[in-house]
């Protein structure tokens, strides 16, 4: 877009609203766990195939952005998370905000205050670009919402958001709603924002727990970008798009019925595909360690037993979410408790459920 395209642009805003008094907005996001996992991109962080999350209640990212026009139209970003500086996350900020200048030409010219906090520990096999990059997309559809004279609707908001958040970390798309979201099913190049699920969610599908067992805290070997391009080449890319549509569909369908152990079946076999892609991958690398297997054989070996009705599934990483049902709360502590938690990382897990989507906190509430 041409400089004067830019001023054309910010004229549009309410000169009251660019003074030197800084102005802000604060957004609390979910992170989210996927049962279909998108594997593999194309174009612009589009997606190759369907996936399917469901967003945490208490893990969030909450991002406070504070902004005010730049002195001598001169544009800045701080950023502190946690309080602190961090050039890393701060780099991937920044380009970030460099991708979505095109569609919010005004933050060239303004001094941005970005203040991002997690209330979950990094490495605790919570992905939280996802939480990170969606609460702040949020947050800019917010400010350019301040700013403008037009605005047009809810649904429009939401959607510009994930479409924002998804330019930022493909899963962060997802984190922009509540509950089970998809996203990329269409596979025809609309797929540049997720959705909710619109689909029937039976009533014991509703609400989940999921408490993630943390075999290492250590960062991981390789990111998921990284691990997305090896997809490009993979000798088994076709298939991976086949199965993982099947996959989508079908539970879809198992959410509507309520079918637990065919849940299970399929986001299982998804996560477990997800770790053999990564296996297959030219140069192939593992995640998982000797605790994940371990978690997973005594998982299975306990339903086989008493039929209880829990499921793994990992990120791209070692770490394992086992989800489960209100009911077999404490039947599932329990086993944690007596086979589970002696192979975790000094014992640690982290519980959390599935969560209603972003929220607009006070700016008092701190977390
Ligand atoms: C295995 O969203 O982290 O967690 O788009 O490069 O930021 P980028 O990748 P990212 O990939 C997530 C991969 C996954 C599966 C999933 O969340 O669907």
């Amino acid at each position: 877009m041409s400089e004067s395209k830019y001023l054309e642009e910010i004229l549009q805003f309410k000169r009251e609203d660019l003074s030197s008094i800084a102005k802000s907005v604060i957004w609390k996001a979910p992170a989210n766990i996927a049962l279909i996992k998108y594997w593999g991109k194309k174009g612009n962080q589009l997606p190759i195939n369907p996936s399917l999350s469901m967003s945490l209640s208490s893990s969030h990212t909450r991002t406070e952005l504070q902004y005010r026009k730049a002195e001598n139209n001169y544009g800045r970003i701080t950023f502190k998370f946690n309080g602190e500086k961090h050039p890393a996350f701060e780099e991937r900020v920044k380009a970030f905000i460099d991708k979505i200048l095109p569609f919010f030409p005004f933050l060239k010219y303004m001094e941005l205050f970005i203040y991002s906090k997690n209330n979950f520990p990094h490495s605790a096999g919570i992905a939280s670009s996802a939480s990170a990059l969606s609460s702040l997309a949020l947050c800019i559809c917010s400010v350019e919402k301040q700013l403008k004279e037009e605005y047009s609707g809810t649904e429009d908001f939401l959607q510009k958001a994930s479409y924002m958040a998804r330019l930022g970390s493909g899963s962060a798309a997802r984190s922009v709603y509540g509950h089970y979201v998809e996203w990329g099913a269409s596979g025809n190049g609309t797929d540049d924002f997720a959705t909710p699920l619109t689909s029937e969610v039976s009533e014991n599908m509703e609400f989940l727990y999921d408490t993630v067992l943390i075999t290492s805290s250590e960062p991981k070997k390789i990111s998921s970008s990284q691990g997305h391009s090896l997809m490009n080449d993979h000798p088994y890319k076709e298939d991976r798009i086949s199965q993982a549509r099947i996959n989508f569909s079908q539970l879809k369908e198992t959410l509507k019925t309520g079918n637990f152990e065919k849940f299970t079946e399929i986001i299982e076999n998804e996560a477990l595909s997800l770790h053999a892609l990564m296996l297959s991958s030219n140069p192939g690398f593992i995640l998982i360690n000797d605790a994940s297997i371990k978690i997973m054989d005594r998982v299975r070996a306990y339903r086989q037993e008493t039929g209880a009705q829990m499921a793994f599934t990992l990120d791209a990483g070692p770490n394992i979410h086992l989800l489960y049902p209100a009911e077999e709360k404490e039947n599932i502590r329990n086993f944690i408790d007596n086979k589970l938690r002696g192979l975790c990382e000094s014992g640690r897990t982290l519980n959390d459920f599935t969560g209603n989507g972003p929220e607009q906190p006070d700016k008092d509430q701190n977390l």
